[in-house]
């Protein structure tokens, strides 16, 4: 299942070289959210009936995800109609896996799985690739515990670790101390086998895909805020997931490669359809506007709960650099790579502040994109948790080759800039671009892009 075409598995090689390229044009489908795609075969897992997905991701850690559902005895399959089938056995219900799950790359399948585990009386143990296991766990692994699951983990909470979930788990209510989407989703789904009702306060809005789509499996899940202004999420124990029809949309976060592609290669005009807009993920979109950038949200309407257009992009000439609001920071906490390959072309400078978050991402994010950007011969300064971009108004140099550090968003970041750049960039490995955006050269190439396999 995992190499759906040999073909594009064959180009993803490492190293890997993209050229300039010159104008960008084309309308393209950019495949699923990631997020989304996750949690429907997760929630298809956990819910009684069959549950039917269109438009799923089939990328390497979705693959994943699915992997793991069936060692705790969902039944996923594929259907010769493209479409995904996902026969749940009701929460509560999940067998415990025989063997260790593997979750290669992937942060979210396995915060996500821990809370569900958290609330089976079951015991797993979880491992990953080596960007995986140096991520940190401990962040699930306290309001878990709190909730009656026991850990044995790697210091710091890392990978590999192991998970003895309770039949009997606890309501509990939590105040998140980072804004992450992933660890509020593994609180509420523990929730969803606990006595009583639990609750995750945010004070940061973070990506709200579990909320929307728990809903659509016919959950109860209210929000309400609280006196300091922050959500408080709540999810009451023993409801029943219902089955349902998933249409998940084109990923924003993977979309944003091809817009700054676009931008930043001037005479572009490109066209995606079906692109999720959810408002608590599109920071990337409203920041490349303000930095002067023509795009357009066209054709808008919801699916299965959730925002989605066309996304049209023009190029104009070139950005300008602006200041980034922090407050915007979670709803744009992947696209900081790829809006920094824009800066770097962009007039003046742009600030970019609140970026903590992305130390412990796929890779240190702001060290790969600072080291990567000053080797292709922009101008910057970074700090903890900042980074500033002085840009040209071009692109810069390029002729360097980056270290992606098993780091996807990396990896097609600096491709991208390699478009547009006077020497060709190359990336040292483009192997992990499979597990988020399995077809990113293919597209990128039928808008016109170049790349040299030459390697
Ligand atoms: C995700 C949440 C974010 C994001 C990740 C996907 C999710 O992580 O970076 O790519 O699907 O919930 P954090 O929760 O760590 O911010």
């Amino acid at each position: 299942m995992k190499n759906s075409t040999s073909s594009q598995t064959d180009i993803y090689t490492n190293p890997l070289t993209s050229k300039k390229s010159g104008s960008l044009h084309g309308t393209l489908r950019v495949p699923g959210d990631k997020s989304m795609s996750h949690r429907a075969l997760m929630f298809g897992a956990l819910a009684e009936d069959e549950t039917m997905i269109s438009g799923l991701l089939e990328g390497e850690d979705v693959y994943n995800t699915a992997a793991a559902m069936r060692a705790m005895g969902a039944r996923i399959i594929k259907g010769e109609d493209g479409l995904w089938r996902c026969f749940g056995q009701g929460i509560g219900n999940l067998t415990e896996p025989s063997d260790v799950l593997n979750m290669g790359n992937s942060g979210t399948s396995t915060r996500l799985l821990m809370g569900i585990v958290a609330a089976h009386p079951i015991t797993a143990c979880f491992t990953g690739d080596k960007s995986l296991v140096n991520r940190p766990m401990g962040r699930v692994i306290t309001p878990l515990e709190q909730m009656g699951a026991t850990f044995l983990s790697r210091a710091g909470g890392r990978l590999p670790l192991a998970i003895k979930g309770t039949e009997d788990a606890k309501a509990i209510t939590y105040k998140l101390p980072v804004a992450s989407a992933q660890v509020k989703s593994a609180i509420l789904l523990a929730g969803l086998n606990a006595r009583g009702t639990t609750t995750v306060i945010e004070n940061h809005p973070t990506r709200d895909h579990s909320e929307n789509m728990l809903r659509h499996f016919g959950i109860q899940v209210t929000v309400e805020k609280t006196d300091a202004n922050a959500d408080a999420i709540s999810i009451t124990g023993g409801q029943r997931l219902l089955g349902c029809a998933i249409d998940v949309p084109a990923d924003p976060s993977s979309a944003g490669f091809p817009v700054v592609a676009a931008l930043i290669n001037e005479g572009s005009d490109i066209h995606l359809p079906r692109v999720g807009i959810n408002p608590r993920r599109i920071g990337l979109y409203e920041t490349l506007i303000e930095m002067g950038a023509d795009i357009v949200f066209d054709k808008k309407k919801i699916e299965a709960g959730e925002p989605i257009a066309t996304i049209s992009v023009k190029s104009t000439g070139s950005l300008k650099g602006i200041t980034v609001p922090p407050e915007r920071v979670p709803s744009m906490i992947d696209e900081f790579p790829i809006l920094a390959m824009a800066a770097a072309c962009a007039n003046g400078t742009t600030y970019m502040t609140g970026l903590a978050e992305l130390r412990v991402k796929e890779s240190d994010r702001l060290l790969m994109v600072a080291q990567g950007l000053k080797a292709c011969g922009v101008n910057l300064e970074m700090g903890d948790d900042w980074l500033t971009i002085h840009g040209t108004g071009k692109p810069p140099q390029g002729g360097a080759t980056i270290e992606t550090a098993l780091d996807h968003r990396i990896a097609m970041s600096f491709l991208v800039l390699g478009t547009a750049t006077e020497e060709p960039i190359t990336i040292d490995d483009g192997s992990p671009i499979k597990t988020s955006f399995p077809n990113f050269i293919e597209l990128m190439t039928e808008m016109g892009a170049c790349f040299d396999f030459s390697n």
